[in-house]
C-alpha cells in the first residue's frame, strides 16, 4: 500500500460512506417516494468486496469509521454481514443511518455482528404527521426501535431531523428536543435540501438553521454554542424550558459550511466514487473490487481524488438522492 490518500488540498479519507441499497421501506416526500423496499439490485457490491475496499481503505491509513447507508440499509438481509466485514477489515467504528423500522428486530443482530452506533432519522413525534410524510404509519415502531438500539450498541445513537416549513418547523422542534433530552441522545435538525418530489416546492418548504434557533428561542430554549467539531452539524447545548438539557445540531448542506474541512469518501451501491456528495461520481470500482485489484483500486481512487475541490459545485441533489444522504 502507498502513503495515505490525499486530494489536491491535502485531506485524507478519514471517513468513508457506503451506500449498501437504493431500496427503501419509507417514503419520504422529501427523498424518494415509491422506491421498493426489494427491486433487484444485481449491481450491487457484496460483503466481499466491500471488505476489500475496507481493508484497502485502512492499509492505506488514516480510515476512522464507515458509515453503511441507503436507501435503507436494513432492507438488505446481509446487512449483518457488511458490518461484519468491515470490523474484520479493522476499522472499529462502524456505523449505519436508518429509518428505523425495523431496529426492533434488527437491533440485537446488528451489534453481535459488531455494529458501533447508528442514526435515525425522526422528524416528527405526532403519529399522523410521521405516517404523512413517511408515508407508512410507522412512529410506534421507530421509537421501539430506538429503544431497542439504545439497548443492544455500545455507541451512542443519534437523531436526524429534516425540518419542513408548515409540517414540523413547530411544536415539533421543542418536543423532539425534549425527547432526545430525556434519552441523552443527539439530536441534529437538517436544512431540506431541493431533491426529491418537493424540489420544485422548496423555496416554500425550506427553514434555513436561523429560523429554526429562533423558533426554539421563543419557545423558551436556551442556545449556546459548543466548540467545532469535524461533525458535520454546528452543535448546541440546549437548555429546554422546564428542566433538561439536549445536545443539539443543525446541519446546514445548503450552506455547506463544512466542504473545506470534508474528510469523507462516499461510495454507491454498485462502486461509483462520490469524492463529493454533492458531484457526480469520479469513477467506478465495482471491477476493480471483484478482481480483488489492489493496483486498479489504487488508481481509481487518486484520479478520485485529484480532482476534489476545495469547495463543492453547485450541483448534485440528484447525486444526494442515490446516496441517501
Ligand atoms: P455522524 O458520523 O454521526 O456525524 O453522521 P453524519 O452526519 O456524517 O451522517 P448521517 O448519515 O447521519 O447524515 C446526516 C445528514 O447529513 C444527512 O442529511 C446527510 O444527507 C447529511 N450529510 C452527510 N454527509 C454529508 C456530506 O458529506 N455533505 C453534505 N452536504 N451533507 C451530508
Ligand atoms: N433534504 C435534507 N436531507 C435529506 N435526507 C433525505 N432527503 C433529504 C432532503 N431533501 C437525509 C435525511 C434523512 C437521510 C436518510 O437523508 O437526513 O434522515
Ligand atoms: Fe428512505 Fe431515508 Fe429517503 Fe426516507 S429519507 S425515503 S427513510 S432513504
Amino acid at each position: 500500500a502507498g502513503p495515505a490518500l490525499r486530494d489536491s488540498s491535502g485531506r485524507g479519507v478519514h471517513y468513508l460512506r457506503i451506500s449498501v441499497t437504493g431500496n427503501c421501506s419509507m417514503r419520504c416526500g422529501y427523498c424518494r417516494p415509491g422506491v421498493d423496499a426489494n427491486q433487484p439490485e444485481p449491481g450491487r457490491l457484496n460483503a466481499g468486496e466491500i471488505r476489500f475496499l475496507v481493508d484497502h481503505l485502512h492499509r492505506r491509513g488514516g480510515l476512522r469509521k464507515v458509515r453503511l447507508t441507503g436507501g435503507e440499509p436494513t432492507t438488505r438481509r446481509d446487512l449483518p454481514e457488511l458490518v461484519r466485514a468491515v470490523r474484520d477489515a479493522g476499522v472499529e467504528e462502524v456505523a449505519i443511518t436508518t429509518n428505523g423500522l425495523t431496529l426492533e428486530r434488527d437491533a440485537a443482530r446488528l451489534a453481535a455482528a459488531g455494529l458501533f452506533r447508528l442514526n435515525v432519522s425522526l422528524d416528527t413525534l405526532d403519529a399522523g404527521r410521521f405516517a404523512t410524510l413517511t408515508g407508512v404509519d410507522g412512529l410506534a415502531r421507530v421509537l421501539r426501535g430506538i429503544e431497542a438500539a439504545r439497548a443492544e450498541l455500545p455507541g451512542p445513537v443519534k437523531l436526524n431531523a429534516v425540518v419542513i416549513a408548515g409540517h414540523n418547523d413547530g411544536d415539533d422542534l421543542l418536543g423532539l428536543a425534549r425527547y432526545a433530552a430525556e434519552r441523552g441522545l443527539a439530536l441534529r435538525f437538517i436544512e431540506l435540501m431541493p431533491m426529491g418530489p418537493l424540489a420544485g416546492a422548496w423555496a416554500g418548504r425550506y427553514v434555513p438553521a436561523a429560523a429554526m434557533k429562533a423558533t426554539l428561542r421563543a419557545a423558551g430554549v436556551g442556545l449556546e454554542a459548543l466548540p467545532e467539531t469535524a461533525d458535520a452539524a454546528r452543535r448546541f447545548r440546549a437548555e429546554l424550558p422546564g428542566g433538561g438539557v439536549a445536545d443539539l445540531g443543525f446541519i446546514t448542506p445548503m450552506s455547506c459550511n463544512f466542504c473545506s474541512a470534508c474528510d469523507r469518501l462516499r461510495v454507491s451501491a454498485d462502486g461509483d466514487l462520490h469524492p463529493c456528495l454533492m458531484d457526480a461520481p469520479r469513477g467506478n470500482a465495482a471491477e476493480a473490487l471483484r478482481r480483488r485489484d489492489a493496483d486498479g483500486l489504487d488508481r481509481l481512487l487518486e484520479a478520485a481524488f485529484a480532482i476534489k475541490a476545495a469547495e463543492h459545485p453547485e450541483a448534485g441533489p440528484a447525486v444526494m438522492t442515490r446516496m441517501g444522504g
